[in-house]
């Protein structure tokens, strides 16, 4: 199996005025194979968007290395920002042709090959909705989708489901694991929520509170969908929160 995303010993700061330094990440070291879904997991300001954006070559690294399948991550990767992420004036349809179009080539097959998306996971009664016409999980869907549909191997989703209730949010782990399951892109999840992390993933990794180091990497090889009352998922769930927390009380304050 190829790494799809290699981050070693990675560090990044910003500038504090006036004349200080924020560091971000510290040394920070994540490998990722072609193929696996991997969610990271950390405290609130941690640093966790600053991986990934990193990761998709947004942001430079002071110090150590970020390689997407052994190079620059220029035009590998598709990057789901938090938040509400979708074109206001432009339909389902059109946001997740959106993805496409932004690699400025003509790609005569992209709207049936969209609509055909749409239609495989359920949607395709929204695409001609914009997106103030639909719920929050319907905008997280078609944003989702648009991100898969972008020809790139490599997805960054930065909490995808993060504003959403929790029985939608439940709906769409499912969603999203048979659209993964269908599609299978390598994913990095950003997630607070760790049950979501221990149902999807192949492995969850840990962060410390700012400036982030991975603390744990937790490998999970039962099979998917699982039961989120299963006692695998329960353990799992229960390892990584004992984990965040022993982290936390052994932070300095800051
Ligand atoms: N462009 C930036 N300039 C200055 N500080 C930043 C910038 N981006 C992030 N930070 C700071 O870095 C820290 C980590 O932010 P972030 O990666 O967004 O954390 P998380 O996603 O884990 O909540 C925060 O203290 C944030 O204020
Ligand atoms: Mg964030």
């Amino acid at each position: 199996m190829s790494t799809a995303l290699e981050l070693s010993q990675v560090c990044v700061g910003f500038p504090l005025p006036p004349r200080g330094f924020l560091p971000v990440l510290d040394h920070l070291s994540l490998a990722v194979g072609e193929g696996e879904w991997v969610s990271v997991v950390g405290p609130s300001g941690c640093g966790k968007t600053t991986l990934l954006r990193v990761s998709a070559g947004l942001l430079q690294p002071q110090a150590g290395e970020v390689r997407v399948f052994g190079g620059a991550p220029h035009g590998k990767v598709a990057y789901m920002p938090q938040g509400d992420s979708l074109l206001p004036w432009r339909t389902a349809l059109g946001n997740i042709l959106a993805a496409r179009e932004a690699e400025g080539r003509r790609d005569k097959g992209a709207q049936r090959a969209a609509w055909q998306l749409l239609s495989d996971f359920g949607l395709a009664d929204f695409a001609k909705s914009f997106p103030h016409e639909l719920s929050g999980g319907m905008r997280q869907r078609i944003a989702l989708l648009r991100t898969f549909f972008a020809r790139r191997e490599l997805l960054l989703l930065d909490e995808p489901l993060g504003a959403l209730d929790a029985l939608t949010r439940t709906e769409l782990q499912d969603w999203l694991l048979k659209v993964w399951q269908d599609l299978r892109k390598t994913v990095v999840l950003v997630t607070h929520d760790v049950e979501e992390a221990v149902v999807l993933s192949d492995f969850v990794c840990v962060l410390s509170p700012r400036p982030a180091r991975t603390i744990a990497l937790f490998n999970l090889s039962f099979p998917r969908p699982r039961e989120r009352s299963s006692p695998e998922v329960q353990s799992a769930r229960k390892a990584i929160l004992q984990s965040l927390a022993t982290s936390k009380a052994n932070a300095l304050p800051h």
